[in-house]
C-alpha cells in the first residue's frame, strides 16, 4: 500500500498501525493492526472506533494481509469476520462489501480511505453553513478526525466554522459509559484551539435551559432510509431537549451511513455491550459486584426530532427525509 496518514490510522507501505484510542489522552500508543484478528479485537475494544473509521480501518488491514499473500479462502473468512465486529456501524458493512468484491485489494482500500476524507469535506462545506457566528453548539461522542479517515463529521463541521473565524463555543458531552466525548473530544478539541466545555451527559438539559447552546450536532452510526438514525446512546435524549427547548438538532453523516435497507429505525440492530463497562470504568468497579446492568451502545433518534440532516452531498430537512429524499439521491 501507498503509505498514509490519519489522526487515528497510518500505514507506513508495510504495517498498519492503529492509533490506541483507549489509552487516549493519557498514552499515543500505536499499534500494530495488520493482522485481521489483531484487526476484530482492536474494533471490539474501541481501541479503533467511529463508525467511518472502522470501515477504512478493517478494508486497509485486508488490503494488507492480501500483500502479504493471503489466500482467497482466508481473505474471505478474514472479511466475514472483520463485517460482524461490531453490528450497528454501517459503514463497516459497506467497506466490507466492497472489499470482498474488490479484484484488486490494495487499490479500493485506497479508494475508501481517500473517499472517506473527501466526504468529511463535504460535509464540513455545508454544515459550516448553518453555524452562525457566536453560537454555543453543544455535541456528543466523538465524531473527529479518530471517527474518520479525514476531519471528521459534526467535530469535522465545528472545525471548520471555528476556521472560518466563526466564534462558536463547544459544548462536548463526555459520554458514558466509555466516556469518548470526555477522553477523545476532549482531546481533539484542545489540539484544534477550539473554545470549548466540558459537561456531563446529565447537565446538558440545564445548559439547554440557559439558553447556552443554540444547536446540537452529532455524528450518527446509521441512518435508515426515512431518516431515523442511530448513533451513540444519549443522542436520543439530546434530540428530545433540544426540541423541548426549541434548539434545532442536525446528525452529520457521509452516505456510506446511510443504509436504505433499513426502512425505518426499528430495523438498525443495536449493538449491546459488556455490562461490566457500566458498573465500572477501566479497573474501578463502583457498582456493587453482581448489580444487572443494561448497555447498549447506541439509541435511535426518530426523524421528528431532527431538524436537518447534513450529508456529504447537502442538508435534508425532516420533511425532505420523511418525504424519501435519501433513496432518491
Ligand atoms: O462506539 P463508538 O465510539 O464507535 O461510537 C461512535 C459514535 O457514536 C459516533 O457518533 C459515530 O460513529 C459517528 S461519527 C464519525
Amino acid at each position: 500500500m501507498n503509505p498514509f496518514e490519519s489522526l487515528g490510522l497510518k500505514h507506513d507501505g508495510r504495517t498498519l498501525w492503529v492509533l490506541d484510542q483507549a489509552q487516549l489522552p493519557d498514552a499515543e500508543v500505536w499499534l500494530d493492526g495488520s493482522d485481521p484478528a489483531t484487526m476484530e479485537a482492536l474494533i471490539q475494544r474501541l481501541a479503533v472506533r467511529g463508525a467511518p473509521l472502522i470501515g477504512v480501518a478493517a478494508a486497509t488491514c485486508l488490503a494488507t494481509f492480501a500483500e502479504r499473500g493471503a489466500s482467497a479462502r482466508d481473505y474471505a473468512l478474514a472479511c466475514a469476520a472483520l463485517r460482524a465486529a461490531r453490528p450497528t456501524a454501517v459503514n463497516l458493512m459497506w467497506a466490507m462489501d466492497r472489499m470482498k468484491d474488490a479484484t484488486d485489494p490494495v487499490t479500493e482500500a485506497q479508494a475508501i480511505f481517500e473517499e472517506d476524507v473527501r466526504l468529511c469535506e463535504g460535509m464540513a462545506r455545508h454544515g459550516a453553513d448553518l453555524i452562525q457566528d457566536g453560537e454555543g453548539i453543544l455535541t456528543h461522542c466523538n465524531t473527529g478526525g479518530l471517527a474518520t479517515a479525514g476531519i471528521g463529521t459534526a467535530l469535522g463541521v465545528l472545525r471548520r466554522a471555528h476556521e472560518q473565524g466563526k466564534r462558536i463555543h463547544v459544548y462536548a458531552d463526555e459520554t458514558r459509559p466509555l466516556l469518548q466525548g470526555g477522553r477523545l473530544t476532549a482531546w481533539e478539541l484542545r489540539k484544534l484551539g477550539i473554545p470549548s466545555t466540558l459537561i456531563t451527559d446529565s447537565m446538558a438539559a440545564l445548559l439547554l435551559r440557559d439558553g447556552k447552546v443554540q444547536r446540537v450536532l452529532v455524528g450518527s452510526d446509521r441512518v435508515a432510509a426515512n431518516g431515523d438514525f442511530a448513533n451513540k446512546v444519549g443522542t436520543y435524549g439530546l434530540a428530545v431537549q433540544a426540541r423541548f427547548h426549541g434548539v434545532p438538532f442536525h446528525p452529520v453523516a457521509p452516505f456510506s451511513t446511510v443504509d436504505l435497507a433499513c426502512p425505518n429505525g426499528a430495523a438498525i440492530p443495536i449493538e449491546l455491550r459488556d455490562p461490566g463497562e457500566v458498573r465500572g470504568y477501566g479497573a474501578w468497579r463502583w457498582a456493587p459486584e453482581g448489580m444487572p446492568a443494561w448497555n447498549p451502545a447506541f439509541d435511535v433518534t426518530p426523524v421528528d426530532l431532527v431538524t436537518s440532516l447534513v450529508l456529504d452531498q447537502g442538508v435534508y430537512s425532516a420533511p425532505e427525509l420523511k418525504a424519501g429524499v435519501l433513496a432518491k439521491r
